[in-house]
């Protein structure tokens, strides 16, 4: 979901609608909007993307008409309370429109609040917790003591998390915003602010910005920004610059985002390894972990947690790690770690990855690793996101904004950096100079082996054409190639809704084999390396049984070729950074796939980009 709030002096209905554009890529069924006009709030809602709430407004000609109107709050929605309507949708109010709220996060106990409030007369229109929060806020409001307090009051009794942004009639310049385990960032302009979710809403206005602590509360009018905490005690928090360009967050002629982030790859892995290779030490610079080389070999395991795409850029990290530097390590899905009691101790780290830095369940294991007195670091790519600040150490990506919510440059990145801390593990254990120097070139080279890939891009077209049509379809690979199967599987069902699983090439013979036939293809990662022989044998077993076979193949492989119905090819490579290169063909792949069959690529439904929620 989104937020985004302005208070200042420009017509604040055109402002919030692209604040909203620009937010769409968290979530999108439904959005809409509130806005101060004299002595009442206004507000707009539909279900379905930003047009139709643009489309509901008049569109610019008919937004001309609120240009009066300055101070207002909009949201898009990513359904969990109820589902996706105009009703359910934000931002909610109480009967006159007294106090309009939008929120992001989950009020776990809204059930025994709204029994509550209906007791006390109240009436409800929607299903969502969101509007238990907003009559909640009302019971506790008088304009004699204002807005802030009533927020105060309300968020005491509330269990769960929350990003907020509300007004009253009474106060019309001024925004309320809170926080709770979901971000919200106050852009600082020259009389005026812009509130958002998310930088993205208010880099086209300002790169000025305070990021909210959890439990902090701030009143904003025109340019005036108060912060207290919910103790009503004020705070000042630190300002910081937003170094994201404008233009990295536009589409630059791509005919999606997903396609533009995909050729950013290079360029991203490049910023992303920048001054951080050492090749005449044969290591890696890592200085955001600060950890002496003492602490660096006393440590005793790696555990990584993470979801979805960043979980399975984990896994190729377990393996670089175990095979170079001999250490141990796990990766663990964040939601288990933190729900199963894990054994952690004070000799593990913890690196949590994200791209985004919000994701709840990871926050929720970094606590978890916290509290069991584990190092925890954060490998992540939104910079001041809640998990970079809350872990205190780690390696930003500086892949740049990734908008589409099928990650693309963020996998690579992510790869890319969990590399480098093999490396520098290695080295601090049994590499020697010669053997990290030699890892650190091969690294070196990855960008421009993804630009071979990059080049692929048509041939790879060409091969998608004959998936269209195809309902479900198997991913193997082994060793460094598993992950690359999980990642390749998990992009085709977000983007292209065709069922896909992601299988060890070994394991597709205890189970998965009795569901092949001439209906479900196969796709092989065969490229060269330890694992190809077998996966060839998996190959011939899928064919055995009329499945046919897509061959992720190094270059000139002849043999593997002819043991396809169709291939892809990728530059020759070591296994551990062709993780990188399969990866980049398997998102061509898949994006050619969803393109073809017209779907909806850069906000693929019931997806979200960033999941802030348990
Ligand atoms: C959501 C996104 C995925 C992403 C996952 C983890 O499910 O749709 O693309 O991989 O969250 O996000 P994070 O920001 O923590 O990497």
């Amino acid at each position: 979901c989104g937020i985004v709030g302005y208070s200042g002096s420009k017509a604040v209905v055109p402002l919030l609608i692209n604040g909203l554009r620009k937010l769409e890529y968290r979530g999108y069924d439904s959005a809409g909007i509130a806005i101060s006009r004299g002595d009442k709030i206004d507000i707009f809602k539909r279900e379905g993307k930003v047009d139709n709430l643009a489309e509901l407004l008049g569109g610019t000609e008919g937004m001309s008409q609120y240009k009066d109107a300055h101070t207002g709050i909009a949201h898009t929605r990513w359904a969990t309370h109820g589902p996706p309507s105009t009703v359910n949708s934000h931002p909610h109010s109480v009967p006159n429109n007294r106090i309009a709220l939008v929120h992001n996060g989950i009020i776990e106990n809204y059930a025994s609040l709204k029994l509550r409030l209906q007791g006390e007369g109240r009436e409800f229109l929607s299903e969502t917790d969101t509007e238990v929060l907003c009559h909640l806020i009302d019971s506790h409001y008088s304009p004699e003591t204002g807005l802030q307090e009533a927020v105060i009051k309300a968020l005491k009794e509330v269990h769960g998390t929350f990003g907020i942004c509300c007004q009253s009639v009474d106060e019309p310049g001024v925004l309320i915003v809170a926080r709770r385990g979901s971000p919200i960032v106050i852009g600082l302009g020259e009389d005026e602010t812009i509130v958002a979710s998310d930088a993205s809403a208010i880099i086209n206005h300002t790169r000025q910005a305070i990021y909210l602590d959890d439990n902090d509360i701030a009143r904003v009018e025109g340019g005036k920004v108060e912060i207290s905490t919910l103790d009503r005690r004020q705070v000042q928090r630190e300002r910081a610059e937003i170094d994201w360009s404008e233009g990295a967050a536009e589409k630059s002629g791509y005919e999606h985002y997903m396609l533009k982030e995909i050729f950013e790859q290079p360029e991203a892995i490049r910023n992303a390894i920048r001054g951080r290779l050492d090749h005449d030490r044969g290591t890696a610079i890592l200085s955001g972990l600060n950890l002496t080389a003492r602490e660096l070999v006393d440590l005793h395991r790696l555990l990584i947690v993470g979801c979805g795409t960043s979980m399975n850029a984990g896994l190729v990290g377990e393996y670089a790690v175990e095979d170079f530097a001999g250490m141990l390590a796990e990766v663990e899905q964040a939601a288990e770690f933190r729900y199963r009691n894990p054994i952690v101790n004070s000799r593990d780290i913890v690196l949590a990855i994200s791209q985004s830095g919000e994701t709840a369940d990871t926050l929720a294991a970094v606590r978890e690793a916290k509290d069991k007195g584990a190092l925890v670091a954060g490998l992540v790519n939104v910079v001041g996101s809640t998990i970079a600040r809350e872990t205190g150490r780690g390696i930003y990506l500086h892949a740049g904004p990734e908008i589409s919510v099928a990650s693309t440059k963020a996998f690579t990145c992510q790869v890319s950096v969990l590399l480098m801390v093999a490396l520098k593990l290695a080295r601090s254990r049994r590499f020697s100079r010669e053997e990290g120097m030699k890892m650190a070139r091969e690294i070196e080279q990855v960008p421009e082996l993804v630009e071979q890939v990059l080049g692929q891009n048509d041939a790879i077209a060409k091969v998608a054409e004959s998936f269209v049509n195809y309902r479900s379809m198997f991913y193997i690979g082994r060793g460094y190639m598993y992950p690359v199967a999980l990642e390749g599987a998990l992009k085709i069902k977000e983007i292209s809704y065709i069922h896909a699983e992601g299988y060890n090439a070994a394991e597709l013979k205890h189970g998965p084999i009795a569901l092949l036939d001439e209906e479900m293809p196969v796709v092989a990662l065969l490229n060269d390396g330890p694992g190809k022989d077998k996966t060839m044998g998996n190959v011939a077993e899928s064919k055995a049984r009329s499945a046919p076979v897509l061959g992720v193949i190094t270059t000139g492989d002849e043999e593997a070729r002819a043991a396809c119905d169709w291939v892809i090819e990728i530059p020759a490579s070591p296994q551990y950074t062709a993780t990188i290169t399969a990866t980049v063909a398997l998102q061509l792949f898949s994006y050619h796939v969803a393109r073809l069959k017209g779907c909806e690529i850069d906000q693929p439904r019931n997806l979200a980009k960033s999941v802030t929620v348990e």
